[in-house]
Parts: C-alpha cells; structure tokens; sequence
C-alpha cells in the first residue's frame, strides 16, 4: 500500500492546522459521495475501480489481443484526458529501451493526436510506412482538432496500407456513446468501439477504456491496476478516518500550504520512468484548481538529472514551492556498483552498493537540503513499480483532487478556460460557424 508523509511539512504549518481541516474535509467528501457538490453530473470516476465488471475488463483483453496479434506498432491517438493516463501508466511499466530491443514481445505504443506539429507527422507517416500498425483513436468530444487531424492522416495510411479489412480490424475508437465525428466514423466504417461514460471527465478517464485498452496492448495486467485502484477507494472512503485516509490528508495538507503561500506544487520523482505520471498529475490538479484566479501551480521535474537544472531555483529561489515527493521504495532490478582497481573515477567507497542506495541517498540529502532550504515536504512512498502500485497512485490522486477542489471551492471537474484558445484558433483558420468570431479577430491583429 503506499504510504503518505506530511511530517516534513509541520516546520512551515501546523499539524494542528492541517488536522482543522477534518470537518470540511468531510462535507468535501459526503458531497462527493451523494453528489451535492459542484460538477456532480461527472463523478463517474469515483466507484470506478469497484465497479468495473469482469465483463468488460474482458472485452477490454480481448480487443487487446486483436491489436497485439495483426500490429507491431499502435497508434494512440488522443490528448490532454484522453492520452496521459495511458502513457503514465505505459512509461511507468515499461522497458526503458523497448525501442531498441531486439526481441520485442509486445507492440510498441507511439502517440499522436497530442499535437500539432508538421514535423512529427511527417516522422509518423515515414515511420510507420514499412510497419504493421494499428490506431486506437481516443476522443470524448470525437472532435477535438489535433486528434482528429492526426487521426485522419492515420486512418488513410492504415486503410492503403493493410487494406480497408484489415484497417476495420486494427483501429478502435474510444468515444461518445452518441456524438462527435469519432463514433459516426466508428459506427460508419464498423470498428470496434469502447464509450467513454458521459460522467466521467477526460483528466479522471486513465480507468476507462481510454486508459486502460492502450495499457492492456502494452502488455500489461489491468486486472491489477484495477485492483491496486480498488484498494485505494477503500482506503479513502469516507468511513476511514481522517488521520487514516491519504486522499484526506493530502488534500487538507496542499490546501494549508496553499493558504501558508506556497503557490506552487511541485512534484518530483527520483525514478525517469515516473516522467509521464507527473505530467499526468499536471493535468489532473491544473485542470481541476486552476481557475476563478485560485489553485495551487502543479509543477514537475525529474530528479536527480533535474537537480542539476532546477536544483538550484528549488533551493534557493522563491519561497512559494513546496515539493512532493514520489519515492520507490525497491528496484525491480538490482545492478551494482562494481570495484575498480584503479579507482581513478573514486567510486570504490560506493563498490558492492546497489545503484538504488546511491539513489536514495541522494533522495534524503535532497529532501533536507531543500527542507533547510525553505521547502516543505510531502513524501509518497510507493512499494515498487507494478500494476497494483501505480493502480493506488492513480486513484489516490483522483480522489485527492476531487476533495482538494471542494476545499478550495472551485468546480474541481469542469475546464472552462480550455475554450479560449479554440475559439481564436478556429476563428483564425476560418471554420464554419466561426464567421463572427474571425470577423471579431482579425479586427484585433
Ligand atoms: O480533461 C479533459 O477534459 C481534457 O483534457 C480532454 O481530455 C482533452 O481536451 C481531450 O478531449 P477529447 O477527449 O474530447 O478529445
């Protein structure tokens, strides 16, 4: 089970504060639970993990395997909501160097539909042109631009390239169970399609088809991640007492913070394959906090390779951070460092140490350096890298955040502010319907 360490944090607030927060911590979740709070048309997410049947995980495997058994490579198209759970799950459990290795025992996952760059087209359609790929086309809206532009271009390959049969096999779409261009494309060309359920929102989707189809043609076991997500909605309900229940803790911990001046959360991994769990936590807090000009900042970096670039800004820069710490408790590997007669690099003081030690040391002179430094500091230990391990996280944070959103008042599951950018994009690239707004826009340029 992962474990959640605020005492770190008790030199800049108080434990006395961050336990007041019991009581609304409770209504935050009895809102949650009856669906009284705000956004309460997407609380899907909540009983996900307890109520996925052993149905649906099947049909969820067995689409996995047509993919697994006609591709060498897959194509998830999709962004923000509908492409980072998958990929924080993959990268988390994957082989570091699957591209290289010679003897692949499952597809290579690639992404796209998260951008809009010329050039990585481009180096997709080249690379793919001499592959045996499938796409799975993520979409909940089924008209977000990138991904479906991205997904056109793809559609076309895979159609000339496997022929229109194969293609109807090996590309799947994930969507509305009514709208968007994605299901009528689905329903028009009979690919097999997942729904994503209309109360759950894109940033809490990683245990619905969306995230858990991709991860399942990785290679990996999603009954697991279910189960270690199951544990955690256990662990956080809301017969579990405050001081007990992590999601509570952290959610009152971040808010105390939050009110203490600590505008930004940064979140920090000592393992690299953690890069794409952070960059999904990012999502999950700045699009659920970020708005009516309140929420705490969620930031990432890497460490140790970004204690040698950011290192320096953390430490000694403004206070307004605190760090939260992702930490792994054992390897699933052991290396270790081995004597050199020569000695000429001085690393004999460290021979016969396993790799890990050094990494761990480097975590706790971390932590105290920036701790001294003015930096308070949450620690998240998560046993080891599995299924069941990141299945908690995951969840952990979900629930976090829905509490921590109420906490600090906002809808923690609507993303307004996404808009904006559409509204100009489309008015400037001239999409009907948009006549008004282009009119509007280029007035102003
Ligand atoms: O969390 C969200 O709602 C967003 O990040 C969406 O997931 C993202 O914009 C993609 O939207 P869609 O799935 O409709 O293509």
């Amino acid at each position: 089970m992962i474990n959640l360490n605020i005492e770190k944090t008790f030199g800049f607030i108080s434990k006395e504060k961050v336990f007041s927060y019991e009581t609304a911590i409770k209504d935050a979740q009895k809102a949650l639970e009856n669906g009284t709070g705000q956004g309460n048309d997407f609380l899907g997410w909540l009983h996900l993990p307890s109520s996925i049947s052993k149905e649906h995980l099947a049909d969820i495997k067995a689409t996995a395997k047509v993919l697994r058994d006609n591709c060498d490579v897959i194509v998830v198209a999709g962004i923000g909501g509908s492409y980072l759970g998958a990929r924080a799950v993959i990268e988390a459990l994957s082989n570091s160097f699957t591209w290289l290795q010679e003897k692949k025992t499952n597809p290579i996952i690639i992404y796209a539909g998260h951008n809009i760059g010329e050039d990585y087209l481009y180096e997709l359609i080249e690379l793919l042109k001499d592959k045996k790929f499938g796409v799975i086309n993520i979409s909940k809206s089924g008209t977000t631009t990138e991904t479906a532009l991205a997904f056109r271009l793809l559609k076309k390959q895979c159609e000339e390239q496997r022929g229109k049969d194969l293609a109807k096999k090996v590309i799947v779409a994930i969507t509305d169970a009514k709208k968007g261009a994605a299901r009528v494309t689905a329903d028009k060309e009979g690919y097999k399609s997942f729904i994503i359920p209309d109360n759950v929102g894109g940033r809490f989707s990683v245990l619905t088809p969306v995230g858990l189809l991709p991860i399942a043609v990785a290679g990996f076991d999603i009954e697991k991640l279910v189960a270690g997500a199951c544990n955690m909605e256990n662990a956080c309900t809301l017969n579990i007492p405050f001081a007990e229940n992590p999601a509570a803790v952290y959610a009152a911990t971040r808010n105390e913070l939050y009110k203490s001046g600590k505008k930004i959360e940064i979140l920090v991994n000592f393992s690299p394959k953690l890069h794409y769990v952070s960059e999904w936590w990012k999502q999950l807090y700045g699009e659920s906090e970020g708005k009516e000009n309140k929420g705490i900042f969620p930031a990432a970096v890497d460490f140790s390779t970004d204690l040698h670039s950011m290192g320096q800004w953390i430490q000694e820069g403004e206070r307004s951070i605190y760090e939260t710490v992702i930490s792994v408790e054992k390897p699933n590997h052991a290396v270790h460092v081995p004597t050199d007669e020569a000695n000429l690099d001085g690393l004999n003081y460290l021979a016969g140490k396993h790799v890990d030690e050094v990494n761990k040391m480097a975590e706790l002179g971390t932590q105290l350096a920036h701790v001294d430094g003015g930096v308070p500091n949450i620690r998240i230990v998560i046993p080891e890298l599995n299924e069941y391990s990141i299945g908690e996280l995951l969840y952990f944070f979900e629930k976090a955040c829905g509490i921590s959103g109420y906490i600090l008042g906002v809808n923690p599951f609507n993303q307004p502010g996404v808009e904006a950018y559409k509204k100009n994009m489309f008015a400037l690239l001239n999409k009907p319907g948009y006549e008004e707004e282009s009119k509007a826009i280029q007035a102003k340029l």
